[in-house]
């Protein structure tokens, strides 16, 4: 058997599937984000650690520990994990969607300059990625960022706690924008910009090979055999992984707690203005990818937060299918900031064309065309390179609500296909473990045995049409309030 783990902003989620790849049980763990100020975002690594710790002993009831063979790891990307001399973890987290290095973010973008951060990593700066929050460290809690013996990303720390092993593969590390992308190995002038020292930085692996195996006292105390551990992949090189989004040309749209468009590709690229990010990609190659900060977490904010209504199918079915492309409310999704293509800290969630009779209904609307016009605005960039997307494989908790996925094959215009295992960086991390205990030969040869689609949502003209004319007049929203955002900032 094999065991995936996808270490969520939400929860952790565990999968266990035996050697043919059918899915034998799956539970999940959640735990809370902390949030210290407006639009700072942290987690305690502890708490990700004891859902591993209750959560493997509670898949494997019923079944026998001692016949796992590996574990894969997918994790949240991005986020600031260090540990001092003593493997202590110094402070919390920042993770992914936390925008409080703005100024650090600037200062690369400006003083280092774009040029030279895309020629030594392929990416230029934003807010949550792992290099900014260095900066930020040093400046803002010098003691902490002097006590730092090991760097490390979410799902790494996972790994660390299993193995004893200081990896981390490059789909991840990508995001830290101190990897030479292109030649898969750190880059001196960066780890130079942020003080760092490579001794600091964990050791780098392909996402499918064995970095070592659970320490015998771990395996006891989880209740499993030594298995071997692949190094994994960050959640959105896994899900594309467990969607089938490998090789050359391909697309994977992601619907969870962030919302991300990924295209696989061979050959290592990197767009002219740098708006979509160009990461190695957990099948060896590389891909592109755009990433809006709030996608499912829009749903659930307006759900559990203003409707304060837990049963979201009823809620679903409330809305009336002829309201469809003729929705008058519009909802910008920017709950924590937003990264692509935007790159703002400030902007924030807005809601115009609200009336007296406004419904429920049309709010929650609203909120689903305006998360899915936000992918749109990275499908226009990629399409802006001459990337045409004509259909995707969809998965994220949002994938799992038809009326989206109509919503957003619409607005897209292009096919979205279902995959058979829905569980998507889960499935995606059981793969590359079994990959990298040699039940595959390659992440290929995985994915044609495993994978297929099992439906599919396809565009309707009339539909498309009337969205064409809504993301028109959504996408003249924020250049206009983008000012007003800065203005009115505390
Ligand atoms: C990708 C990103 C998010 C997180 C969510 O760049 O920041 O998709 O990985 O877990």
């Amino acid at each position: 058997m094999y065991i995936g783990i996808d270490l969520g902003t939400s929860a952790t989620k565990f999968l266990l599937v035996d050697e043919a790849g059918k899915i034998l049980n799956s539970i999940s763990k959640e735990y809370p984000v902390i949030y210290p100020k407006s639009g700072w975002s942290e987690q305690d690594p502890n708490e990700w650690w004891n859902a591993v710790k209750t959560g493997i002993p509670e898949l494997l009831n019923g079944f026998n520990g001692q016949e796992v063979n590996g574990i894969g790891v997918a994790g949240q990307m991005h986020g600031l994990v260090v540990l001092d001399e003593n493997d202590n973890i110094i402070r919390n987290v920042i993770l992914w969607n936390d925008g409080r290095t703005a100024k650090e973010t600037e200062y690369l973008n400006t003083v280092i300059g774009k040029d030279k951060l895309s020629a030594n990593t392929a990416n230029i700066a934003f807010a949550g990625f792992t290099a900014p929050k260095l900066l930020w460290m040093k400046e803002n809690e010098p003691d902490n960022f002097k006590k730092i013996s090991k760097i490390m990303l979410p799902k790494d720390y996972i790994n660390y706690k299993l193995t004893g092993v200081h990896a981390c593969d490059y789909s991840d590390a990508s995001g830290m924008l101190l990897l030479d992308v292109e030649n898969k190995c750190w880059s001196e002038e960066m780890l130079d910009i942020c003080s760092i020292a490579e001794e600091q930085m964990p050791k780098l692996f392909e996402s499918f090979e064995v970095i070592g195996n659970v320490k015998k006292e771990v395996a006891n105390e989880l209740g499993i055999s030594e298995a071997i551990v692949v190094a994994g992949a960050g959640d959105n090189a896994a899900a594309a992984i467990g969607t089938g989004t490998s090789g050359n040309g391909k697309c994977n749209i992601s619907l969870g707690t962030s919302g991300t468009v990924f295209i696989s590709s061979d050959k290592f690229g990197v767009d002219k203005n740098n708006a979509l990010h160009s990461f190695c990609h957990a099948d060896g190659g590389y891909h592109l990818m755009g990433c809006i900060l709030s996608a499912a977490s829009c749903h659930k904010w307006i759900c559990d937060k203003i409707f304060t209504e837990t049963d979201y199918n009823k809620l679903e079915q409330e809305i009336d299918n002829s309201l469809l492309g003729k929705n008058e409310l519009f909802f910008l999704p920017y709950l924590m900031g937003e990264r692509s293509p935007i790159n703002d800290t400030d902007a924030t969630g807005v809601f115009i064309g609200l009336r007296p009779d406004t419904t429920r209904s049309q709010m929650l609307l609203a909120v689903l065309e305006g998360v899915s016009f936000a992918i749109r605005d990275n499908i226009e960039v990629a399409k802006s390179i001459g990337i045409d997307v004509k259909s995707s494989y969809i998965c994220g908790g949002g994938a799992k609500s038809k009326l989206w996925r109509k919503i957003l094959s619409n607005i897209l215009n292009i096919e979205l296909m279902i995959p058979n295992a829905e569980e998507g960086p889960g499935y995606g991390s059981v793969m590359l473990s079994m990959v990298g205990a040699g039940e595959f030969n390659s992440v290929e040869e995985c994915a044609k045995k495993l994978l297929s689609v099992k439906d599919n949502v396809s565009p309707e003209k009339e539909l498309v049409n009337l969205y064409e004319e809504r993301y028109n007049k959504f996408r003249q929203i924020y250049p206009a309030i983008k000012e007003l955002y800065k203005n009115i900032k505390e």
